[in-house]
């Protein structure tokens, strides 16, 4: 078993990938797995996405996706165990012994069932549940830190509580008590728009657009007429190029909007290439992909397998 801390993420497949996921979150997850700090498990929550997403070719589809589209945005297999919770069953397994010990008034108040309460939707047990399963793909691993964003944030503490009320219901120290690590995000990303870049406000630049997609996204940006610097125009650029560059030639061509967003094309377009050709190259062969989430299923397997016998020990059925 290797000494370093143990960090676990899990990344659902339910979007394509924009700009503003790689700089809010991506990024910050591939460079904090390269720093070998940390022995990282980092996984497709396919089950949690099962709440949203119930069709099989779109969850096979999107699964391949989001491993070629983080792979391509620079994480590399050798640094982490990566996998598909699905391929685990340890972690639908654990889920349910903390189900018996968690009751429904606690669950009641998170965020996210809170709110699509309020919104009057019918929600699945699933979903009420949905703090119960991350919970169990955190403490199987007995995470020490846990990278999200903000929002995440509530589900982290009931991964904790989780794992204090195991402790003290089974007289144990089984489970380690995770931390958040609320990743220093590039604020809000804004879209095309102005608002929250989001795969729900149709104001997205994806991640692997090709040069005419670029193109149409960036000229659709929102600009106002005020002459002065197009702020939408602007905030985009400054994730791709030093505010310092910026600020000269913004000045210089105070009012040409359509030069601006000329040269954000350009930067935009050699900031991504890399990705796009390493997506393209990756998609040739998915046979790459299934040998990368089987290996990382194997570790996987095996940890928590481990871990599950001494959680069985301690509830008396083994
Ligand atoms: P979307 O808003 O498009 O549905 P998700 O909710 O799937 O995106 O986001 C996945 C991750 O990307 C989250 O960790 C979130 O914090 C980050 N993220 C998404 N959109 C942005 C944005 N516009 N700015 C910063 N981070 C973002
Ligand atoms: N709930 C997380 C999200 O929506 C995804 C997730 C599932 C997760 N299991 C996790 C994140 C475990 C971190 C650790 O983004």
């Amino acid at each position: 078993m290797s000494e370093k801390p143990v960090l676990v993420s899990g990344i659902k497949p339910t979007g394509d990938l924009h700009i503003g996921n790689y700089f809010g979150a991506m990024r910050q997850l591939v460079e904090l797995s390269k720093t070998g700090t940390y022995k990282p498990f980092i996984f497709v929550a396919d089950y949690h996405a099962l709440n949203t997403m119930q069709d099989a070719e779109e969850m096979k589809r999107r699964t391949q996706e989001l491993v070629m589209g983080y792979l391509a945005a620079g994480l590399d297999p050798k640094d982490i165990v990566l996998f598909k919770q699905s391929d685990v069953p340890a972690h639908t397994e654990l889920c349910w012994i903390f189900d018996t010990i968690t009751t429904m008034p606690y669950l009641k108040r998170a965020h996210a069932y809170k709110d699509a309460e309020a919104k009057n939707n019918e929600i699945s047990v699933g979903t009420f549940n949905y703090p119960m399963l991350m919970a169990a793909d955190i403490l199987l691993y007995d995470a020490a830190v846990v990278p999200v964003g903000q929002d995440q944030k509530q589900h982290i503490e009931y991964a904790r509580d989780t794992a204090e009320k195991f402790n003290r219901t089974y007289k144990t120290e089984l489970f380690k008590l995770p931390e958040p690590y609320i990743m220093p995000e590039v604020a809000v990303v804004p879209g095309t728009d102005g608002q929250k870049m989001s795969k729900s406000y149709g104001n997205v630049i994806p991640l692997f657009a090709n040069r005419d997609e670029l193109t149409k996204c960036v000229m659709s940006i929102v600009t106002d007429s005020s002459g002065e610097r197009p702020q939408n125009v602007y905030a985009i650029h400054k994730l791709v190029r030093s505010e310092d560059e910026l600020g000269k030639i913004y000045d210089e061509h105070r009012g040409s909007y359509k030069i601006l967003k000329e040269m954000l094309l350009e930067d935009l377009d050699r900031y991504l290439t890399p990705f796009r050709a390493k997506y393209e190259e990756l998609k040739k062969d998915p046979s790459v992909i299934e040998a990368i989430l089987t290996e990382g299923k194997r570790e996987a397997l095996a940890v928590s397998a481990a871990k599950m016998q001494e959680v069985r020990r301690a509830i008396g059925v083994a």
